[in-house]
């Protein structure tokens, strides 16, 4: 019997569960692919409904993935995925938002992202994510790989303040986040999704989190996930395509770090003391 994932409120009212799944890669090799459904369709049944994708991982293959996923369980599945800066484009991002629905095989994408900033004046995207909702193809809308000033501009186009999530690379390795840009969306309601949440498994091997997950009798991958879900606000999305890794990340629902914990963490992995550069992978 598992704890609840715990969840946090997008600005549009809908609960969400902390922890969701990653799909890059995935549709890559079609002798995954099996394995892949299987994965995703685990993380559902065990209450990781939120499924980021993207139409750049795999130019839909992945998309494609998460479709076979949630065939005949749509209702319980909450659907990200990202429209390329060079498609957002007014005219662009509508079209890009046809092709990632097609290829999901859905009516609708529960959350739209802007993948990172290209060329396209942020208020052109914006009016295309609203236009977008109105029209009930998409449920909210939010960005990608966006640092402070990045926000700052965003809230002051028409339509800005809209944004639900940031998605951002966020993991014990990589806190900058935590110095400015965390902050600034808690206050605001701005969901922040932190991708590579085990920093594509280079974590893992740390030996000062290998010590702290041995005193915890569970496994890196656990507490990395266990520290994140301390962060208010905060959804993580690891990837795997193993069903028994998809278990493994759920149970890290049920760990409860203790502020001893959080301090040996601090040591091992130290927060920011000033502005970092937002990073990307
Ligand atoms: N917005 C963006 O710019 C952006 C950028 C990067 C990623 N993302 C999103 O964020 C998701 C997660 O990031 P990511 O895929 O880069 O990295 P990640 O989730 O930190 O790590 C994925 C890697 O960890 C392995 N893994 C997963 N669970 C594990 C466990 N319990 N024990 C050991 N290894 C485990 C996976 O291998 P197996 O699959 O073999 O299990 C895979 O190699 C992506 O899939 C994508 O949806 C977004």
């Amino acid at each position: 019997m598992h704890d609840p994932i715990p969840t946090t409120t997008l600005i549009d009212g809908r609960a969400v569960p902390v922890l969701g799944q990653g799909t890059w890669r995935m549709g890559d090799e079609r002798a995954r692919t099996a394995d892949e459904v299987k994965s995703l369709q685990a993380g559902l049944d065990l209450g990781m409904t939120l499924i980021d994708t993207a139409e750049m991982y795999g130019n839909g293959a992945s998309e494609a993935i998460v479709g076979q996923a949630v065939k005949g369980r749509r209702d319980e599945a909450l659907i990200v995925s990202k429209v390329l800066p060079s498609n957002a484009s007014r005219d662009g991002t509508a079209a890009a938002c046809e092709r990632s629905l097609r290829h999901l095989g859905v009516d609708h994408i529960d959350l739209y992202l802007l993948h990172w900033r290209g060329g396209y004046p942020l208020a052109e995207t914006v009016a295309a994510f609203e236009a977008l909702k109105k029209a009930g193809k998409i449920g909210a809308w939010g960005v990608s790989n966006f640092d402070v000033d990045d926000m700052e501009e965003l809230l002051a186009v028409p339509g800005g303040k809209n944004v639900a999530a940031n998605q951002v690379l966020y993991n014990l390795q990589r806190r900058g986040i935590e110095f400015d840009l965390l902050p600034w969306c808690q206050k605001r309601g701005v969901a922040v999704m932190a991708y590579a949440p085990l920093d594509g498994s280079g974590l893992l091997r740390n030996p000062d989190l290998v010590h702290i997950a041995k005193a915890h009798q569970a496994t890196p991958a656990q507490i990395a996930l266990a520290f994140l879900k301390t962060r208010p606000g905060v959804i993580s999305i690891p990837k795997t395509g193993s069903a028994q890794r998809t278990r493994e990340n759920r149970e890290a629902m049920d760990i409860h770090l203790t502020a001893e914990n959080l301090t040996a963490l601090d040591h091992a992995f130290p927060p920011p003391r000033r502005k970092r550069s937002l990073e990307m992978s």
